[in-house]
């Protein structure tokens, strides 16, 4: 039986692609923060662990109880909107500790373990900002963009390991805790000057037809796992596939 690490699975993109391994016979090993067994039918495939991205010790335990995998996936992340002159340092180091610096982390971990095993699959979730710019997301888009520049270039030192380095683009998902969970880190961050600014961006956000849903990034990430073709990158979700297109 394959079997698969997800980071960030208690809610959006990770508990769908969970939710979706787990159905198509895959063990999973679905990771939280706070691990919340509810989310989750009883199966004898999933094993719940705590894992905070940020958190070094947190990781390699995880990794130690997880036992042999197939896949590791790097899915949590946070996001934050606004100007970036009225950016806090410490939400700028929030941001790329979780989006960038711990999805490195997540990898240095596994890949000692994969490269024993002499085959594996990293899959990477960034996001459709490093496919076309998005006003009021600098820092956002720069914790990605890293993350996107660092696996395509991950991806040839650990191709003669038998290693898959992937990159799957999810686009823009309102049906998810993402802005939620990026609410009190947004406070205070569009300053009087930026206000007519950021009034038509908001407004554009609200006004959106085409939307990625959590089942879009599920299907990718599948895609992306079992893809043979050398494919870096999975744009995830209508309007991120769009955006790919429009390259
Ligand atoms: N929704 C969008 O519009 C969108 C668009 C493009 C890309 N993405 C990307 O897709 C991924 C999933 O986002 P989502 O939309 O599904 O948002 P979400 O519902 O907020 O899920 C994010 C997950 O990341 C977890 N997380 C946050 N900080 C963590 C940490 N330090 N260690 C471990 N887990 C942590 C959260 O767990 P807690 O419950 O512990 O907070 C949550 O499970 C993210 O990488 C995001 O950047 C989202």
């Amino acid at each position: 039986m394959k079997s698969i690490l997800i980071t960030g699975c208690s809610s959006g993109y990770g508990l769908a692609t969970a939710r979706h391994f787990v159905a198509h016979g895959w063990r999973v090993v679905a990771t939280m923060r706070s691990p919340k067994p509810d989310l989750f039918p009883a199966s004898p495939n999933l094993q719940l662990l705590p894992l905070d991205v940020t958190d070094a010790n947190s990781i390699h335990a995880a990794f130690d109880a997880a036992g042999e995998l197939d896949v590791v996936v790097n899915n949590a992340g946070i996001g934050v909107v606004g100007a970036f002159e009225a950016m806090p340092a410490a939400t700028v180091d929030e941001v790329f500790n979780t989006n960038t610096f711990g999805t490195m982390a997540v990898c240095q971990a596994a890949i000692p373990r994969l490269r024993a095993r002499g085959a594996g699959v990293l899959v990477n979730v960034t996001s459709s900002v490093t496919l076309a710019r998005m006003p009021l997301a600098a820092v956002y888009s720069a914790s990605k963009a890293a993350v996107d520049a660092f696996t395509a270039s991950l991806a040839f030192e650990l191709e003669p390991f038998g290693i898959r380095a992937k990159l799957v683009l999810p686009g823009y998902g309102p049906t998810t805790a993402f802005a939620a969970n990026g609410g009190e880190r947004m406070q205070g961050l569009v300053p009087p000057a930026y206000a007519a600014f950021a009034e038509k961006v908001f407004a554009q956000f609200a006004n959106v037809s085409v939307t990625t849903r959590e089942t879009d990034v599920a299907e990718a990430v599948w895609r992306a796992v079992h893809d043979t073709t050398g494919q870096l990158r999975f744009p995830a979700g209508a309007d991120a596939v769009a955006l790919a297109q429009g390259r």
